[in-house]
Parts: structure tokens; sequence; C-alpha cells
């Protein structure tokens, strides 16, 4: 029976605009839209909205090195993120800025609302100080040496070497990442969320089934240690919104991030008909509200911001669901081995849905981290999607279109195997919205099984070449198609293009109520292959291409670029260890391109009598027939690297974000090649 209409609104954590989106956001996004799906699936109006998270330090400073605006550099940011979720089949209904005019009104009013209900303090405090750059200075924008174990270039807060914590004024010769200077101290006032007045509100909320119970219980520990204040306010220069009735002081990102998705959402209610944003939002709302996020960012979504959104008068949120990380072959992702991949990459080479099925099978509505084995991916969609579920239609359709024109049998036919499937709906759709996709995705399969043993069984390739037993095999392939139609169904929220193309196919728009409306009597279309087999050579091309992107990014990228690369500059070194770097002016003697390399250019370079092979990330900026003859600068001392194209022996320099903006240095006229560069 179908149940009353749910309104839902839900949520994936919004992604930084300052770098790609990888397959660590990926399996919340996928995770979020297998919810979503679903829910729409069992005709509930359920909303899913998203958008780039556009504030703060690294995005200034990125936009700066770019020589770009900071706004320039979100929006061209939020276009890469859209494409990417889009061509993974990621449907938001909406997908935003945080640098948005709602925005900055929903924090106005949330942060007016908390300093007029007195939850706002504000303090002076001291902090470390960039003279140069003149701005504060987080402490991992400091570098310097440990002063308890001496290692060298570590973070303003902590040593990785001996795990020591202290200031970054404490450390032995602090400098700041920005500009090389000493960081002075300076003091400044701040402005402060009173977190520990909530104490009692959060020890409710938190064990009122609103988090899964790993979460609730470490979030015990920290609400039993007791809250602090939390610091809601930047100095300029800041990219964000400057704090009401203060001069010069901007909320902190933090801030305005998880009230972006209160801005997404009322940029979609102002031009859609029917949707209330007052409905969603104000206090006793009887609509539900998820938000689906990573395990590092439980403390604002679980703390700050339920706090917050009650001291405003919203509603609270219905559940947060956070998961873990992605490895890759049981490591943490990694630039170097290539599996830091980017979504786009993935693309290049593989279809989404593989992904999608992969992470499904695997997701549970724990926070537990999930293993992407490249092996075990291959195996499992293969065996599962292509060899299981498609084959009982590609098994069985070719007959019925062949020998009985399309049209399947008119009466009902093994009814007890078809009610089974039709029964195991109601088990599959309560794992579904409990978000334990993977039991959903084995009952599934093992549907799929009975569905492959009875095909076996009666053998209609043998039946159908006798005119005795044909008849048998409309029978056969009517009852086969059928089940299939109930797992395509099953599986729509984690194939939707694979199951568009059966809908086609099977004349029918499957939903999880019709599933019992079944398909005797009716006639299909001609069946068209639904999913190729995953071939080991596109991961092997996709992890090469990751490596290239690794290897092409190291000569150009600016630094504060990734979460991987928390260094936003190159840390000080001092003359002899410049020396140390033998640069030479080359002689571009050969440009080629690579076969099969997306990003990179072979250059055949001459010192002046010595030759060597470089493989360089140029591709996307240089003809290679406009290299040829120039001069240009490399490193002439750099250990050879093997590629899986030859090996590298140096690296050119050049400068630029990427992409078409890459510039090799060339020396003035006079240089001769081979000399050196100092
Ligand atoms: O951790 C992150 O990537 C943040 N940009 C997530 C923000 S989620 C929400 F609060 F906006
Ligand atoms: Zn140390």
């Amino acid at each position: 029976m179908a149940q009353s209409q749910r309104k839902i609104l839900v949520t994936s954590a919004l992604p930084y605009a300052n770098g790609s989106i990888h397959l660590g956001h990926m399996l919340e996004h996928i995770q979020t839209d297998i919810w979503v799906r679903f829910q729409k699936l069992r005709g509930h109006l359920c909303t899913a909205v998203c958008a780039d998270d556009a504030h703060g330090t690294a995005i200034m400073i990125k936009a700066e090195q770019n020589g770009i605006t900071s706004e320039e550099l979100i929006e061209g940011v939020r276009q890469e993120h859209m494409a990417d979720f889009n061509d993974f089949m990621i449907g938001y209904d909406n997908y935003y800025s945080t640098h948005s005019p709602e925005n900055r009104a929903f924090s106005e009013e949330i942060y007016k609302a908390c300093r007029d209900n007195g939850k706002i303090a504000v303090r002076s405090i001291t902090q470390a100080y960039d003279p140069e750059k003149k701005m504060f200075l987080a402490d991992r924008f400091i570098k310097g040496t440990c002063p308890k174990c001496k290692a060298e270039d570590q973070y303003g807060d902590n040593c990785e070497v001996c795990s020591a914590t202290y200031t970054p004024m404490e450390m032995i010769n602090p400098r700041s990442v920005y500009s090389g200077a000493t960081p002075i101290e300076k003091e400044s006032e701040h402005y402060f969320f009173k977190l520990p007045e909530f104490q009692e509100f959060l020890q409710k909320w938190t064990r009122s089934g609103t988090l899964q119970d790993q979460v609730a219980n470490k979030l015990a520990e920290w609400l039993d240690s007791g809250l602090q204040e939390w610091d809601i306010s930047r100095d300029a220069p800041y990219f964000g919104f400057e704090i009401p009735d203060t001069e010069g002081k901007y909320f902190y990102v933090w801030l305005d991030a998880p009230i972006g998705y209160m801005a997404s959402f009322k940029n979609l209610c102002d031009r859609t008909e029917g949707l209330d944003f007052d409905e969603y939002w104000k206090k006793g709302s009887e609509t539900e509200l998820y938000h689906f996020i990573g395990k590092d960012i439980i403390n604002f979504h679980a703390l700050f911001w339920p706090a917050m959104l009650d001291c405003a008068g919203y509603r609270t949120p219905t559940a947060v669901n956070a998961h873990g990380y992605v490895t890759v072959d049981g490591e943490k992702m990694s630039k170097s081995r290539g599996t830091f991949i980017k979504a786009r990459t993935y693309l290049n080479h593989l279809d989404p849905q593989y992904l999608r099925y992969y992470f499904a099978a695997k997701l549970n509505s724990r926070v537990d981290d999930i293993d992407l084995n490249l092996t075990d991916f291959v195996q499992r969609v293969n065996s599962d999607v292509v060899g299981k579920v498609v084959n009982i239609a590609s098994r069985t359709a070719s007959f019925i279109n062949k020998k009985f024109d399309g049209q399947l049998l008119g009466t009902p036919a093994q009814e007890a195997m078809i009610n089974e499937f039709i029964a195991a709906g109601d088990t599959i759709a309560e794992y579904y919205e409990t978000r334990e996709y993977g039991r959903a995705m084995r009952e599934i399969m093992r549907l799929a099984d009975i569905a492959n043993t009875y095909i076996a069984d009666e053998e209609p390739w043998v039946k159908a070449k006798n005119e005795e037993t044909l008849p048998q095999v409309q029978e056969i392939c009517t009852v086969s198609l059928n089940l299939f139609a109930i797992l395509a169904t099953y599986l729509k929220p984690v194939l939707p293009n694979l199951v568009a193309d059966a809908e086609a196919f099977l004349n029918k728009e499957l939903t999880w109520d019709n599933r019992s409306e079944l398909l005797f009597g009716q006639s299909v279309n001609t069946f068209k292959p639904l999913m190729a087999r995953i071939d080991a050579k596109q991961i092997e091309a996709m992890i090469e291409e990751g490596k290239e992107e690794a290897a092409a990014q190291a000569p150009t990228t600016p630094a504060v670029e990734t979460e991987l690369s928390k260094d936003p500059i190159a840390a000080e070194i001092n003359f002899d260890d410049f020396a140390k770097v033998d640069l030479r002016i080359a002689l571009i003697a050969k440009a080629e391109h690579v076969e099969k390399a997306n990003k990179l250019l072979k250059l055949t370079l001459d010192l002046g009598g010595e030759t060597r092979t470089v493989f360089s990330g140029i591709k996307s900026a240089y003809k290679p027939e406009d290299l040829e003859g120039k001069l240009t600068v490399m490193v002439a001392n750099l250990a050879p690297r093997k590629m899986k194209f030859g090996l590298s022996e140096g690296m050119v320099l050049a400068a630029g974000p990427g992409g078409e903006e890459i510039y090799l240095l060339e020396p003035h006229a006079g240089a001769k090649p081979g000399q050196r560069v100092m």
C-alpha cells in the first residue's frame, strides 16, 4: 500500500570552492542521491539541495595567486562541480553558492537573533599576525621548528613528528607561509557563540534519534567534558560576509556554510510553485530534514548548527547521517600512486553507474570507511550488474523480439516466484530507508540468482529450436522479463540511466508502487545492450591519468590547492639548499605527443651536447610544433622518474594556474643551451 506522501529536504555537505571533486566527495553525493531517488521513486516529495562552500582565506589567497577575483574563482569552480555531479547522475534540485544574497540575509538574521538572545560574547584575543601580508594567521598558515623535538617545517599548532602541541609563538623560527615573514602577536576583538549555554539542549537533541549511535557516543564524551565558546568572527581581509554592526569583522566560513543549505533551498523555493520555505524551516515544521556529511565535520552539524537554529527560531534536523572516508586498495587516496582520483578523471574512463553500484554495495548506515578495492570493483560490477541483472534480460529479450514480435504471453505464469520478487520490495525499501544499501544490493542479487537459475533450468535456447516447445519459450521469457522489471525497479535509485533504458525497452515507467502491475499480454521494444563489462585496462588508464595529473601539477600548481596540500607555499630554504638545484638552459630540440597520454608532451632537450628526455604536463597549453627550437629552463639534477611512457630525466619550469594558462620559462636572447642558471 502506498504510504502518505512525506515532505523531505535532503542536503550533502557543501564542497569547498577551491578544488576539484574527487572520489572521496563522490561517496557522499552518491549516498545522498541514491536515498533521494529512492524517496522520489516511492512517491514522496523529496527535494535535494547543495551548493559550493565559497568563503574563507584559502579561496581568497588562491584567487589572488591566480590573478582573478574571488567571485571569478568560485563561479568557475561551481560550474566545474555542477558538471561533475551532473555527469555522475547526481540530481540536485538546486546547486547554489554560499556567496549569495539569500545566504547573506539568513546569516545576518540568525546571527542577530543569537545576539539579541544574549548568546554572542565579544572579547579580545591575541593571535599570530603576518606584518607583511597584514593579516591574521590561522595556525596551519604558520610553519616553524618544533620547540620540543626540534623537527623542522612543522605546522603552527602541533608537531607531526613528536605529537607535541603548542602555540605558533612557542615555535622556533615561526614564519608565515604566505610571505615568509616572522609573525608577531596582535590583539583583536572576536565574536563568540556561547555554545556552553546550549549544553542541556544538546544533551537531549543528540540523544533523540537524530544521530547514529557511534556518533552520539562520541558527542557524549565532548558534552561531558564541557563545551567551549565558538569563535565565529575573522578579521579583514577575509572573503565572506561582514558581521552586522561591526567594521572589518567577517563571519567565519563555518558559520555561514550550513546556513547555505537554507539559502540554496530558499533560492529554489523562490522559483518553484508549491515549495514553501517556512513550511520546511520554521520551528515545529512537520517536514523532514536530513544532512548527509562526512565524519570529520560532525561537530559543526551536531553541535553548533542545531544550537544556532534553535536559538534563531528554526527547526533542527530530523537526522544527521555521517559516513566514513574512501580508501583505495586499503590506503588513503594518494596523488603519487594515482589513486587521488578526480571525478572528471574517473568519468574520462568509466561509466559512473559502476561506481554508484559499487559504493551502494558497500554502504551501510554506520560511519565506517569504505574501501574502493579496484580488483573487487571490476569483479563485483561485472558479476552482479552485468552478469546477473542485465543477463536476465539479455538472455531472454532476443527470443521475444525475434520469435514473438515483441509480444509477451497473455496468461500469468510462475506467480509464486513473481510474488516472492514483489514481496521482497518491502524489505529492500526498508534497507534503502535506513541507508543499508549493501543489504539492499545483496537481496536484489539473491533474487537475480533465482531468476538466472530459473532461466538456466528452463533452457529457452534449447526449447526455441523445437516447434513443439517453442510456445514455452514465450512463457519463460515473459516471466523472466517480469522478474527483470521488478529488479530494475529496485535498482533504479542506483542505476538511473540503465533503468531508463530498461524502461524504454519494457514500455513502462517503473515506480515502487507499480511493480506489482505485471507485463503479461504487453509488448516490448527492441532490446539494446544495457551495460558493458568493465575492462581492467580502463582502470589502468584511469590510474595512469591520475599519476599524470600529479606529475603535471607539480611544476605549476599554486600551493593552496587541495586539502592534501595544506602547505600554501614551500618551506623556506637556505642558499646552500637552493644551490643544490642544477638549473640549466635547455633547447627544446623535439616536442612530441605521447600516445594515450592526456596531459603530457615528450620533450627532447639539448643541454649543449647532452640530451635529456622529459615528460611534461603542458599539453593543455602548447602544440608540440610551437615549442621546437625554443629555449627554456630545466632542473637537470632531478632524480629520473619512471613513468608508463618512459623515463623522465628532469623537469622544465613553468608558471600559471594550469589548463591553457601554463607558461614555460624562456630566457632572454643570448643564453646558450647547457648554461647554468643562478
Ligand atoms: O568540509 C567541507 O568540505 C566543508 N566545505 C563542508 C561544509 S558543509 C556545510 F556545513 F556547509
Ligand atoms: Zn616535535
